[in-house]
């Protein structure tokens, strides 16, 4: 067992709504916190943990590193905290970094350079590494070796540099923005997905625990079917619960003092935050229900495009609010209901299917 992970590289995500399922810095230590360490502490996604668990122990057995993984999924599901067990289970080291911050082939070489033998090397945001990057990326992850080009013009020299056998780890939010060479490159990929209730109340219930915090089985229920299917919103519901519980009570989180918290926090019934509404109530109000391009959605509440893409689409696409047609996107009739609206007459959505 070598040292300790080196996480200098980790690169800080943009900053989103208090409530959105980005992680924030000040959140971030409660991330690392509240990270399971072994697959085992690692809930639900129970396909992915068993396929997972076989790789790595035939990786071992075979004293070979773990062929290359490619994690994606919305943000908050999971994909770092995969990245750092598979470390942890194969008893290596784990070097992280980020598409956007590999600006140069040299940096890439200095990270390939400096691994252990069978080391993890982490890239988040994979999806927007820079092409000159990218192609230097192929031959280490398929030979294990770098082509280096030494000076300029008529006397450039390539020098082949032979690399430390690892395992590329990948996470990002947009699979389909991968390159099909990158892609193929990969042994093992998996989609994570939106959690089930019962799982989240199980990682509410864990988060409890560690955080030393009187759940009662009934809020932790509560607290996980308002998470948007996402274990870092539970998490972080349940420590903005606990505040309420610890200044309104005796610090028990009971399912009034959580459906009175998460009333405050403007996350209803159904675990939709003022974001998610604000999208939808601009569809039906300002467009009758769409089709609307992703663009025009973006303008009218104000968010950046990737965010409405990354962050909140996928849930509202998965809960049933909304669905993406070739024309655009269009609110479904559970959209209406929710908000209490009712659909005009001239939105006939099965038209657009
Ligand atoms: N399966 C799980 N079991 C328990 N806790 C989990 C699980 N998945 C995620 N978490 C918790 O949610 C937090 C967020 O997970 P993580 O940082 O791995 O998400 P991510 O997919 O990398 O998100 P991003 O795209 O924003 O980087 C973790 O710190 C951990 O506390
Ligand atoms: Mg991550």
């Amino acid at each position: 067992m070598k040292g300790k992970p080196d996480e200098s590289m980790s690169e800080k995500k943009p900053d989103a709504a208090a409530l959105t399922p980005g992680a924030l810095p000040d959140e971030e230590t409660l991330d690392v916190t509240l990270r399971p360490q072994a697959l085992d502490e690692f809930i639900g996604q129970n396909k992915l943990k068993e396929n997972l668990k076989v790789f790595i122990q035939a990786a071992r057995k075979r004293n070979e590193p773990l062929d290359h993984c490619l994690f994606s999924a919305p943000p908050g599901l999971g994909k770092t905290t995969l990245a750092h067990i598979i470390a942890k289970e194969l008893g290596v080291n784990l070097r992280q970094t980020s598409g956007p911050v590999l600006e140069r082939v040299g940096d890439l070489a200095a990270i390939l350079t400096s691994l252990g033998e069978g080391d993890v090397f982490f890239i988040d945001e994979i999806h927007r590494l820079n092409h000159a990057v990218e192609e230097a990326l192929y031959p280490a992850m398929e030979d294990f070796a770098l082509d280096i080009i030494i000076g300029q013009g008529p006397s450039a020299k390539t020098i082949k540099l032979s690399l430390p056998r690892f395992t590329l780890v990948g996470a990002t939010t947009r699979a389909g923005l991968l390159t099909g060479p990158l892609r193929e490159r990969f042994g093992i990929m998996a989609n994570l997905d939106f959690y089930e209730e019962g799982d989240l109340a199980a990682i509410v219930e864990r988060s409890s625990r560690i955080l030393s915090a009187k759940t009662e089985p009934a809020a932790a229920k509560e607290i996980a079917r308002r998470s948007r299917g996402t274990p870092r919103i539970a998490n972080r519901l349940l420590r903005r619960v606990r505040d309420f519980a610890d200044v309104r009570q005796d610090g028990r989180i009971t399912p009034e003092i959580t459906r009175g918290a998460l009333e405050a926090l403007e996350v209803d019934a159904l675990g939709l935050d003022a974001v998610d509404r604000k999208i939808l109530s601009a569809l039906i109000d300002k467009f009758g229900g769409g089709p609307v391009g992703i663009d025009t959605i973006a303008v009218a509440v104000s968010e950046e495009r990737d965010t409405i893409e990354d962050v909140y689409e996928p849930y509202l696409i998965k809960a049933g609010f909304l669905l993406r047609t070739p024309r655009g996107r269009v609110v479904t009739p559970l959209a209406f209901s929710h908000l209490g609206k009712t659909p005009p007459k001239s939105f006939k959505q099965s038209d657009l299917l």
